[in-house]
């Protein structure tokens, strides 16, 4: 039986057992967000035997150096003995006074955010903001540092989501909360200017595309950009007068809102989004793709779009965590 020590405590680690799980579930507070090695809020650190390297996966080398790992990928079969992280070796906690909040759709709340300190990211990364020190949840960024003076977020709210329940319901204007960031690699990247670029999204997995979508038109980017934004129904769409500004103001920009309920009305794309896209554009050599929302819709839509023609290097993909409790 693997032991994880904490503190003064000693647990023994289930079969098929995380260490995120086994601490959590007995009462430890470490904060997470996307349960699957992608956000790294459950960043702890071994003081005691070897993490293993699966648990490393996309941490920086500075980090795997010092025993770092990810608790919600982390499945030893040795003894360990963890830590929460110190602050000093990683991204700092930042606090940020919430500016104003105000509702994008009945579900969709954006929020603003004005950081105590410089952050420096890129449109489409994504932040972890922490409710209090033990629950923290990721939110991908819609705004642009060179256009935007502050943080935008697009939090939608989840059924039973404790930390969205709590931005929608209980976060005012003038608040200070803390954030950590930025992380994530769905961003636009300068150059190659005239390659096509298709965006899929789903619900808010619109928040990172709008940044990327600004960032690459005022970087100058030529070739054609393609939105895709996919919803059930009228209501789960959102900020399409700001995109049909976009559309009057590059030619080489177009919206496409899909719809993929019934009743479809005239000026929307029938289907779910990934669909219309790969049925509009079908041979993706060459293009760029990003991928934002919900997570099967990010793992068909990759898949297809390989096999359409594009290469995985262009594929930019960000699965949002969509579970209950979030
Ligand atoms: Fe572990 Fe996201 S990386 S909760």
């Amino acid at each position: 039986m693997t032991t994880i020590r904490y503190a003064n405590d000693k647990f023994e680690l289930e079969p098929n057992e995380s260490v995120l799980e086994c601490l959590t579930n007995r009462g430890v507070p470490v904060p997470f967000s996307c349960r699957s090695g992608v956000c790294q809020t459950c960043m702890m650190r071994a003081t005691g035997g070897k993490p293993p390297e699966t648990s490393q996966q996309g941490l920086k080398d500075s980090l795997k150096l010092q025993n770092y790992f990810l608790a919600c990928v982390c499945y030893p079969d040795t003894d360990l003995e963890v830590a929460l992280p110190d602050d000093d070796d990683i991204q700092a906690v930042i606090p940020a006074t919430v500016l104003s909040l105000k509702l994008l759709n009945a579900d969709i709340m954006h929020v603003e955010l004005e950081c105590h300190a410089p952050i420096d990211y890129r449109a489409g990364q994504f932040i972890n903001l922490f409710q209090n020190q033990a629950l923290g949840r990721s939110y991908s960024l819609a705004s642009v540092p060179h256009e935007d003076d502050h943080l935008h977020l697009h939090v939608r709210r989840l059924p039973q989501g404790r930390v969205s329940g709590w931005i929608h319901g209980e976060l005012r204007p003038g608040q200070t909360v803390e954030i950590r960031g930025p992380g994530g690699d769905c961003f636009y990247i300068p150059g190659n200017s005239e390659q096509g670029l298709i965006l899929i999204g789903t619900g808010s997995g619109l928040a990172p595309l709008y940044g990327i979508i600004r960032d690459a038109l005022s970087q100058g980017h030529s070739g054609p950009i393609h939105l895709f934004h996919g919803s059930r129904d009228l209501n789960g769409l959102y900020l399409s007068g700001e995109l049909q500004d976009l559309v009057k103001k590059y030619s080489n920009f177009n919206y496409v809102p899909c719809l993929s309920g019934d009743g479809v009305c005239h000026g929307f794309a029938s289907g779910r989004a990934d669909e219309v896209a790969f049925k509009q554009i079908s041979d993706l050599k060459n293009w760029r793709i990003f991928l934002c929302g919900h997570p099967e819709m990010v793992k068909t839509a990759k898949r297809k779009a390989f096999l359409a023609g594009a290469s995985m290097k262009d594929i930019y993909a960000d699965a949002f965590n969509v579970s209950q409790s979030s």
